[in-house]
């Protein structure tokens, strides 16, 4: 039975901190080429750019000896010049596996339904599973473990918030959500990382304060206030998260060797000033290589583990 990484909720607790372990480990032997994607080809939807994705899915995949085919707007241009469910039924006929960043969540899901090879989602406007799996293996790298961290995520409750509040959820870490009134995260989503920070111990709070949710936090985390696609709101979006910007003055009641994280790309002087997040705490950089290690490990773990 094929497997896929559409939200977080796709895999166990205990399979993510298998991810975690696998991806440390192909970390520490950067470099070296396997060929355990010897053969294998995987495609990349992409509706929207990408620097972080499309690089690190590609290069990624090239050292463990697999080949990608990158299939930008132009050439797919899903549901207009051909429905979600024949790419993806004609794809699974070329391809191992699917990686897609769209639009609509509701995409990813149609992919998932239709396609007999695994589809990872590279951003939807629901999730970025992807980017909370090198998360919490950045944070784990940084603090040794990821139970009793304090997470302080500050902005939109968006794609990048919810995978991270399942993340937490799911692996034991805290976090407290803090966004402007009407931007909160997902109310389903919100249950469903409540149901998973009951079995863990994780702390899941959501609130409205910066000033609150970054008291004692071990991670300060942003994200852009203006997300791809959400262009047209862009001036009054600027208005309403103007007191969610990460300062010298907000950190100041984060703990001292607090890091900051951001998923990239950055606004410097919009929702991170330039001294934040390209001084010494900042870890956004160790974070967009963890996409790597990451990702490999998903590949393996859905390509290897799990015949199709
Ligand atoms: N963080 C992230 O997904 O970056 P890209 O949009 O550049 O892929
Ligand atoms: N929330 C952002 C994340 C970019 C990686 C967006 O969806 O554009």
């Amino acid at each position: 039975m094929k497997r896929d990484l559409k939200s977080l909720q796709d895999f166990s607790s205990k399979e993510i901190l298998e991810l975690l372990k696998v991806a440390i480990d192909l970390k520490k032997c950067k470099g070296r080429l396997r060929n355990d994607l010897k053969g294998k080809s995987v495609g990349l939807i992409f509706q929207k750019p990408s620097n972080r994705t499309r690089v690190s899915f590609e290069v990624g995949v090239s050292q463990l000896g697999g080949q990608c085919v990158y299939l930008g707007p132009e050439e797919i241009n899903l549901g207009k010049r051909e429905s979600t469910e024949d790419v993806a039924k004609t794809l699974s006929r070329y391809l191992d596996a699917i990686v897609a960043r769209t639009f609509s969540h509701q995409t990813i899901v149609e992919l998932s339904q239709y396609a007999t090879i695994p589809v990872i989602n590279g951003l939807s406007d629901l999730f970025h599973p992807c980017q909370a799996l090198a998360d919490i293996m950045s944070i784990q790298e940084k603090f040794g473990r990821l139970k009793e961290i304090n997470i302080a995520f500050i902005g939109d409750g968006n794609n990048v918030c919810h995978s991270l509040m399942l993340a937490c959820g799911k692996t034991g870490a805290n976090i407290h959500v803090a966004t402007p009134k009407g931007y909160e995260p997902n109310a389903d989503i919100l249950q469903q990382v409540q149901k998973e920070a009951h079995k863990t111990g994780s702390k899941i709070k959501v609130g409205y304060s910066p000033k609150e949710a970054i008291k004692g936090a071990d991670v300060v985390y942003a994200d852009v206030w203006v997300s791809m696609g959400q262009e047209a709101e862009r001036e009054e979006r600027l208005k309403i998260f103007q007191d969610y910007q990460i300062n010298q003055e907000l950190v100041k009641s984060a703990n001292p060797d607090y890091i900051f994280m951001h998923c990239l790309p950055a606004h410097r002087g919009e929702e991170v000033t330039k001294e934040i997040i390209d001084g010494k705490n900042s870890v956004v950089f160790d974070q967009a290589e963890n996409r790597m290690h990451m990702q490999k490990a998903v590949l393996l773990f859905l390509l290897k583990k799990f015949s199709k």
